[in-house]
This record gives C-alpha cells, structure tokens and sequence, in this order.
C-alpha cells in the first residue's frame, strides 16, 4: 500500500507496548503527516523512510521491514530508537547504534541516520517472557557489586516491578526540524 508520493516523509513504527507508536504519531502530527505500521507502508524512490522501533535486548522492532524498505533505491533511512536507556548519554547512544548496526545489511549500515528517544514499560503489562527477561536481568546485577553499577543499573533495579514512564513529546523536536530541512 502507498501512503504518500515522491520525496516525501514516510513515518513508521513497530511497537509492542505502544511507546514507539506513540512518538511516531507525535512526530507525523508536528509534521502534519500520518504514521503507519512499518508492516503496512510503502515507498517510492528518494523518499525519507523515518522507523519508530522498540529497543528489546539491543534488537529494533521492525528491523525487517525496515531493511526491505530502506534497501529501495534513494531512499534516506533514518532509526529512531525507543527505550529505556538514557540517550543524554554518549555511551548509550552507542551501544545502540552499535548493536542495531550488527543487524543492518553491510551497504546500509553506514547511510542510516539515528535518533533516539525514552518509552515506557510498565511491569504489570509485560508479557510473561518479558516479564521473566526483566527479572533475570536484575537478579543477574543484583549479583554484582553494587559499587561496579550504572546508574541505569540501579535504576533498573529500584524501578523493577513498577511502572516507568520516560515518554516526552518535545524530544521530538530534533528530528522534526530535521525531516523539515530535508523538504
Ligand atoms: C525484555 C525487555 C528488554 C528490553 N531491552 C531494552 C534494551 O536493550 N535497551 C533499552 O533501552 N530498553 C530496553 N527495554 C525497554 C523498552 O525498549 C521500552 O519499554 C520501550 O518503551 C518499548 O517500546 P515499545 O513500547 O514501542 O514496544 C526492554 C524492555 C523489555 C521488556
């Protein structure tokens, strides 16, 4: 399905929990556009393929249909990450792009353009297996010194159970000026 023409913006997102789907409308409504499950949208040669995708153990929800997509001659890929990891900090911010680079294609790799953004999670909706992730996840730090921790780590073990909300539209703000230079 084709949702809009030549050189546009495509906005899409690939969420489990909504936080990345959330952002995505967020930006395609400052941008008076439409977002789309990356399942479902198109695109045409040399348009901005813009992907909101959850952060799961370092892996991009959507990452598939992203690569089919953003393979498409002339087209200018670009990640947005959500997660719960604060991208304030460099070294985050390069683990990401580190671990989702190891899964683009080698001639994609270099051309994407990241952003990164902070989601949710909240305990009680977790699925089992997220659920079981998580918890052995902080019983593993809990084994750690606690003077060898991030304060992610602690973080992560102080929240565990809760809800966590890191969701701020203005964020935003970046990569929508961006999209717009790129008009
Ligand atoms: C099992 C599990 C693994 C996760 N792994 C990461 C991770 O590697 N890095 C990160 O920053 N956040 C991680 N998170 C947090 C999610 O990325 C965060 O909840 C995000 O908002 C999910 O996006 P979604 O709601 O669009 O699915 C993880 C969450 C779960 C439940």
């Amino acid at each position: 399905m084709r949702y809009a023409c030549a050189m546009a913006i495509v906005i899409t997102w690939s969420t489990v929990y909504g936080s990345s789907r959330a952002y995505a409308q967020a930006l395609a409504g400052k941008l008076g556009l439409e977002a789309h499950p990356i399942s479902r949208a198109g695109l045409s040669d040399g348009d901005i393929l813009i992907h909101f995708g959850g952060l799961y153990a370092g892996g991009l929800c959507g990452l598939k249909d992203f690569i089919r997509l953003a393979s498409s001659k002339g087209v200018t890929p670009v990640i947005a990450t959500v997660g719960l990891a604060d991208p304030a900090k460099p070294r985050n911010r390069e683990k990401i792009e580190e671990d989702v680079s190891k899964h683009l294609p080698h001639g994609l790799a270099g051309k994407v353009r990241f952003f990164h953004f902070r989601g949710a999670m909240d305990y009680k909706k977790l699925s089992i297996r997220h659920r079981a992730m998580m918890w052995a996840l902080v019983v593993m730090l809990k084994k750690n010194d606690p003077a060898s921790l991030s304060d992610e780590d602690k973080s992560l073990i102080a929240t565990h159970g809760q809800k966590i909300d890191f969701i701020d539209f203005n964020t935003l703000d970046g990569l929508a000026s961006w999209a717009r230079e790129q008009l």
